[in-house]
């Protein structure tokens, strides 16, 4: 009987995670979940609010009282806060310019930890982020580090830029290169590669050529289950 597992995908911004893990879960089966957009969504709980990412205190009270759900869908994945659909407000640059510290706070991470484990605990997940494979999931069965060079994950992302949002391509890559740096640095679990991943550079590859070599490594996990 082959049984179900979890495959937990980390990596920097713009690797390729969450179009990749979406197709991945979609050929097996599988639930994707999105855990950048659950920090996206505090993080915009937040703004509303005038809280600042340094305001611990203030933090703690507003993950004891929101709401965050995810509900999979076609197109990936819809996202509530308070059972409003912000998954397009989250994306916004605002957001994106304060997540990073956001998540450095102990308890939005203890809060949305525990959601994301009880989201995967009957396994068939495939989950993605910058900590999945170290905290969230460790002993999920296929663990994968998405990487690739900076200059074409700040490329990949200013394709991805509605025409009247555009911003110089070097001072996106800027920022990007500061919110790894920041999610590398930080106390409470830094982006690492877990020892057990294998690592994936999708520099030089198609996202169906990455699709392909973590359907492979999945497909070789689950008969070794057998
Ligand atoms: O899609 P993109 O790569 O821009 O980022 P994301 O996956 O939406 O994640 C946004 C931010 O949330 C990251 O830069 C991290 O600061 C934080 N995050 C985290 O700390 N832990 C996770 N498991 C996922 C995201
Ligand atoms: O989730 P993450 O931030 O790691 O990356 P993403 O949002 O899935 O991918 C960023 C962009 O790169 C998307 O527009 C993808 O279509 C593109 N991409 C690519 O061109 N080639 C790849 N091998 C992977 C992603």
């Amino acid at each position: 009987r082959t049984e179900r597992m979890n495959v937990a995908i980390d990596g920097p911004a713009g690797a390729g995670k969450s179009t990749v893990a979406r197709r991945v879960a979609g050929e097996l089966g599988y639930v994707y979940v999105d855990t950048g957009a659950m920090y996206r969504a505090v993080t915009l709980a937040a703004l509303r609010q005038g809280i600042e990412p340094d305001e611990a205190d203030k933090l703690k009270a507003l993950v004891a009282s929101i709401r965050i759900e995810l509900k999979p869908g076609e197109q990936g994945q819809t996202v509530y806060l308070n059972g409003e659909d912000v998954t397009e407000a989250i994306r916004s640059r605002e957001v994106t310019l304060i997540v990073s510290p956001l998540a450095a706070n102990e308890s939005v991470r203890a809060k949305l930890v525990e959601l994301q484990r009880t989201m995967a605990s009957e396994r068939g997940i495939v989950m993605d982020g910058r900590d999945i494979g170290t905290q969230v999931l460790p002993d999920a069965e296929l663990k994968i580090f998405l990487t690739a060079s900076v200059q074409i994950r700040a490329q990949r992302r200013y394709q991805e830029l509605p025409e009247g949002q555009r911003i110089p391509l070097t001072q996106l890559e800027a920022e990007i290169a500061e919110r790894d740096r920041s999610d590398e640095q930080r106390e409470i679990s830094p982006l690492i590669c877990a020892k057990d991943a294998i690592v994936v550079d999708s520099s030089e590859l198609t996202i169906d050529e990455v699709v392909a070599v973590i359907i492979d490594l999945s497909r070789s996990k689950l008969a070794e289950a057998k």
